[in-house]
């Protein structure tokens, strides 16, 4: 049983914030995601819980235990590392079999413990050898092994399926996420590629300049963006922005993208411009949502875009399409047919868009 809190956390490198404030809870037994860009804070919000770095200022609980000063042998948690730390003298077997016999687990018990570990991970066949006589993905897994095999109360899990290939990355990430339900064990990972998050994640935390922009369950986080960086984080192809400012002619309204216009209706106009802090807006619409016609349709809403790249991916298809010198991407059925400079027409649902508030940066509906 254990939950991890985090009060405020802030992390100073000399000059560098590298964690700027962070508050976080996580639930027993939760599989918990730390997501965001490279240089965002990930590593060292991990190291924080870990004990591996000191925070500058704020704490950290363990259910009702402060532990911002415990050092981490006295944490019982175990962490994979960004850049698998195996002992480089010792086989796989024994680098898995470590921690246990540090702990003077029977002889016997080590052994069928480091195979039943070995065989869920698929490294059976490396146990008798070195690190320097395995590749990084299958160095990886070892590592991930010996975090394991020691069930620990907390994992801390870094990256771990970075230098994995990509085949092996999609049957891992299954394994890991169904592992963790089975062991029970409160886990922390920390990942910048966002199918691993939404995949694996019961909550996800998006981090971005050491700050939390949004946690919540991963269709929440795709479906609810919180944020202009949200939206465009999560979502491949990613989220297509139209600036625009918010409009009344008369008794007609409307959302202008100076290339195109979206008609509003009253109620929806008045909502958008209490929400707003003015009149500048950026309108998000996913590369799914954005329909592609041949002809222009009798409504409005929707702009002519000349065909620049197409992209055929089997189960379907992206189409790039360049209005000036902007691309914005659709997504279309696999076989959709399009040339290479053809001009197509985009057309916008509101229904299925997304409006932030340009200067807060904030969803307003
Ligand atoms: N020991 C250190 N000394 C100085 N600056 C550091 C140190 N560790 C991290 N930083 C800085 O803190 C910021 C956050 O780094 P961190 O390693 O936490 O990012 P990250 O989100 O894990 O990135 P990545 O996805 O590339 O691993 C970065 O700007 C980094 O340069
Ligand atoms: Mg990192």
């Amino acid at each position: 049983m254990v939950s991890v809190r985090l009060e405020n956390i802030v992390k100073k490198f000399r000059d560098v914030v590298a964690v700027n404030g962070v508050s976080l809870e996580i639930k027993d037994k939760e599989f918990f995601v730390l997501l965001g860009p490279s240089g965002s804070g990930k590593s060292t919000i991990l190291n924080i819980v870990a004990g591996l770095e000191p925070p500058t200022s704020g704490d950290v609980y363990f259910d009702d235990d402060l532990v911002t000063h415990l050092p981490p042998e006295k944490r019982d948690v175990a962490m994979v590392f960004q850049t698998y730390a195996l002992y480089p003298h010792m086989t796989a077997f024994d680098n898995i079999a470590f921690p246990l016999r540090v702990r003077k687990y029977p002889k016997e018990e080590i052994k069928r413990k480091v195979e039943e570990v070995a065989e869920m991970l698929r490294i059976k066949h490396l146990l008798h050898k070195k690190p320097y006589e395995m590749s990084g993905g299958e160095r990886q897994r070892v590592a991930l092994a010996r975090a394991i095999v020691r069930e620990p109360k907390i994992f801390l899990l870094d990256e771990p399926l970075s230098n994995i290939d990509a085949k092996l990355r999609v049957y891992m990430r299954a394994e890991l996420s169904r592992l963790q339900k089975d062991l029970k064990v409160t886990t922390i990972y920390v990942t910048h590629d966002q199918v691993e998050a939404l995949s694996m994640g019961d909550r996800i935390a998006v981090i971005h300049q050491g700050k939390v922009m949004q946690i919540d369950e991963p269709l929440k986080l795709f479906k609810k963006p919180a944020t202009l960086f949200v939206a465009g984080f999560i979502g491949s192809p990613p989220m297509n922005f139209f600036n625009c400012t918010l409009e009344e002619e008369g008794d007609k309204y409307f959302l202008d993208a100076g290339f195109f216009k979206v008609p509003l209706d009253e109620e929806f106009f008045n909502t958008l411009r209490s929400r707003a802090t003015g009149k500048e807006l950026v309108l998000g619409v996913r590369p799914k949502d954005l329909i592609v016609r041949r002809e222009r349709p009798p409504t409005d809403g929707a702009f002519e875009a000349e065909v620049y790249a197409v992209e055929p991916l089997g189960t379907e298809t992206i189409l790039n399409l360049r209005v000036d010198d902007n691309i914005y991407k659709a997504v279309v059925e696999p076989d959709f047919r399009a040339s290479l400079g053809e001009k197509v027409v985009a057309c916008i649902d509101l229904n299925r868009s997304h409006i932030f508030d340009r200067r807060t940066e904030r969803a307003i509906v």
